[in-house]
């Protein structure tokens, strides 16, 4: 089982994937998280150049998009070997997040043919005025306009795959904990109205 969550900078994944990790394990399943960017070679290359003044120009974004794809095909072995294991992959980010923050999408789309299609995608949707507070403004990503483009292709992405469940990012984390262990509850015949 393949679970991503994504959403816009500052929207909370990191807590989310460590409570819903807890709440998986707890009920008996063996779970392993990763993100991406990862920290290979070219994750860290990528890291660099999201600090970069001139990282949402046309050329760098059509870079990024590149080396996203690249980052992204040096796990795929992993993610696949995970599964065949019987594991639990929880993702901060998946190829998702290239079709909405990097352009143009068909090309995208097709950089990223061979990336793994997630089983289900928790949508953490977020207020962009509480991202970018939220953020310390290091990437260059992380501005109300860009971001606002951002959560809007997040959306229409979301109504256009099935595997997309949308969270409400703006309740308090425990709300959002809840939220997302009953959306992940039915892969795993877990009772949903059981978890408060
Ligand atoms: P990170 O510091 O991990 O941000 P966050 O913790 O908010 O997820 O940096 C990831 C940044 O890279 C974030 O701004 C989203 C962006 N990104 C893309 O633009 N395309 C991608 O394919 C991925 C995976 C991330």
């Amino acid at each position: 089982m393949y679970i991503v969550l994504e959403g816009i900078d500052g929207a909370g994944k990191s807590t989310q994937i460590s409570l819903l990790k807890d709440f998986l394990e707890q009920n008996g399943l063996e779970v392993e998280t990763v993100v991406e960017p990862t920290d290979s070679e070219v994750g860290k290359l990528i890291r660099k150049l999201l600090t970069r003044h001139d990282a949402t120009s046309d050329a760098m974004q059509k870079t990024l998009g590149l080396l996203f794809a690249a980052d992204r095909l040096l796990i795929m072995e992993k993610l696949n070997k995970l599964e065949e294991e019987g594991k639990v992959i929880i993702s901060d980010r998946s190829f998702y997040s290239s079709l909405v923050y990097q352009e143009p999408r068909e090309w995208i789309q097709e950089l990223n043919k061979y990336a793994k299609i997630p089983d289900l995608v928790l949508l953490l949707d977020l207020d962009v005025e509480k991202s970018v507070a939220r953020t310390d403004g290091t990437d260059e990503f992380e501005n109300v306009e860009f971001l606002t483009a951002v959560k809007e292709n997040y959306l229409k992405i979301a109504e256009e795959n099935g595997n997309f469940k949308i969270i409400d990012a703006n309740n308090g984390p425990n709300k959002v904990s809840s939220d997302i262990k009953k959306a992940v509850a039915p892969l795993f015949d877990i009772c949903a109205d059981c978890i408060r």
